[in-house]
């Protein structure tokens, strides 16, 4: 298994082009369900978890091709040969839970394994399965997979759906499946991370007809059939947190290219806070630090408040910053994996229901520790960089699902961490 090995102590400086967003790539992939036409997507990024739902795909008889530098991708799902999404995929990808709405619009029925446990908490899909039924699904569990059905020859029927709750994934599978029903549906507590609005984006290209996107209230007409289309993935705003942040804690200056700041203002307000100096384009982001970053409480809440996806990274650049934080995780219960690894760096953290205080030391020292998480390995990785000695971050696949050869493009940036296989 592959390990990181980080030399501490360097300064970040340089230019950094941001890859396209893991977390729009993934459910706009998936509604390649909905068209026997090709969808062809630009900017998508080369990652573990792109390769699983592409695996994913293909075993259900999408023709899949990737050219250029494998960002661009082609996805054709002429004829289905299957409509299975099977465990050993879905336990490594919750996101698999993707293809169930595109799959019961398209095909009229699906067979999706129900994601289990995670380290990050329990993450039900209650949400998306109440969602689906109130279009008119027929719902039943069978040995571990989610079985659903539509009535033969009829469609989905449009619905009023009100989610109990802000599901970023539910919002994109009602919103797909409801792309196809018959008649008008209207979801309300709708998700509007930028990821959501690039997915309509994309389905309206196809012939959807969605309104409202980046609203809570999103309303969406069903027509027969989608079409073909081609389509640009948005700028990954939790990847250009994870850079801003980690030169906000070494110091440096950086400057993100092909990014969006506009999906930025919750975590450039904190950045700005730590003390950072920080200007913008349309497209691009300078962050310059030199100083140590004062503490930062945040809370973490859905779009456009602050992401949970960046808090475990805010979280390593509390642990040397001058003051006391306190970082309240509001979305997901056991987020708080990498505190235990940020104490072997020396790090000061106590935990008290979901939240944690930091208490900033002047210094951090190298250690081995254990990336438990996709984001939790990038809050590792951050406290490598700051830390005296050497750091080496060992089951570092959880980084590879979601950051595109981190390491190479840091070191580009100054830093130093080698692979070792
Ligand atoms: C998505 C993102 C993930 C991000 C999260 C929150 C993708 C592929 N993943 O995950 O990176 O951390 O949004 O911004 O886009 N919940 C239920 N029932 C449901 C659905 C959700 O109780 O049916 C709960 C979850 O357990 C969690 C909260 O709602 O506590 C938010 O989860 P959700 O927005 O659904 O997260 P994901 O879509 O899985």
């Amino acid at each position: 298994m592959d390990k990181l090995r980080i030399r501490g102590g360097n300064r970040l400086q340089g230019t950094l082009q941001v890859a396209g967003a893991k977390n729009a790539a993934l459910p706009i992939m998936a509604a390649a369900l909905l068209t026997h036409d090709e969808l062809q997507l630009e900017n998508v990024p080369r990652l573990a978890d792109t390769a699983t739902m592409a695996r994913l795909l293909s075993g259900m008889g999408v023709a899949v091709e990737r050219d250029g530098q494998g960002q661009r991708i082609h996805l054709r799902a002429k004829d289905l040969a299957s409509v299975e999404a099977p465990y050993q995929l879905v336990k490594t990808m919750r996101a698999s839970i993707l293809v169930l709405g595109p799959l019961l619009a398209r095909q009229g029925e699906a067979r999706v394994s129900l994601p289990g446990g995670c380290a990050i908490g329990s993450r039900p899909v209650d949400q998306h399965l109440k969602g689906l039924q109130a279009l008119g699904a027929d719902l039943h569990i069978d040995q571990g997979y989610i079985v659903a059905r539509r009535s033969a020859g009829r469609r989905l029927r449009g619905a009023h759906i009100v989610t109990d709750l802000v599901t970023v994934t539910g919002t994109e599978n009602l919103m797909m499946a409801a792309t196809l029903a018959e008649g008008e549906t209207v979801i309300e507590n709708a998700a509007r991370e930028p990821e959501v609005v690039d997915l309509a984006a994309c389905l309206n290209r196809m012939g959807a007809r969605v309104r409202g996107a980046g609203s809570d209230r999103i309303v969406i007409e069903g027509v027969e059939r989608l079409h073909g289309a081609s389509h640009r993935i948005i700028s990954d705003r939790i990847e250009s947190a994870t850079f801003l942040v980690a030169v906000a804690a070494t110091g440096g200056d950086v400057t993100l290219v092909s990014a969006a700041p506009e999906t930025l203002d919750a975590v450039l307000d904190k950045l700005r806070e730590a003390g950072a100096d920080v200007q913008l384009g349309t497209d691009w982001v300078r962050v310059r630090m030199d100083r140590r970053p004062r503490a930062v409480s945040l809370r973490t809440a859905p779009y456009p408040g602050f992401p949970t996806d960046a808090q475990a990274q805010f979280l390593a650049l509390n642990c040397i910053a001058d003051g006391v934080a306190r970082i309240s995780e509001n979305i997901f219960e056991n987020r708080f994996m990498h505190v235990l690894e940020l104490q072997r760096l020396g790090a000061q953290i106590d935990i008290e229901g979901h939240t944690a205080m930091v208490r900033g030391v002047e210094q951090l020292s190298g250690a081995t520790v254990m990336a438990t998480d996709l984001r939790a390995s990038a809050s590792l990785v951050i406290a490598g960089l700051i830390a005296q000695g050497d750091t080496t971050i060992e089951r570092i696949y959880h980084l590879d699902r979601g950051y595109e050869a981190m390491e190479q493009r840091l070191n580009a940036l100054g830093a130093q961490i080698d692979r070792v296989r």
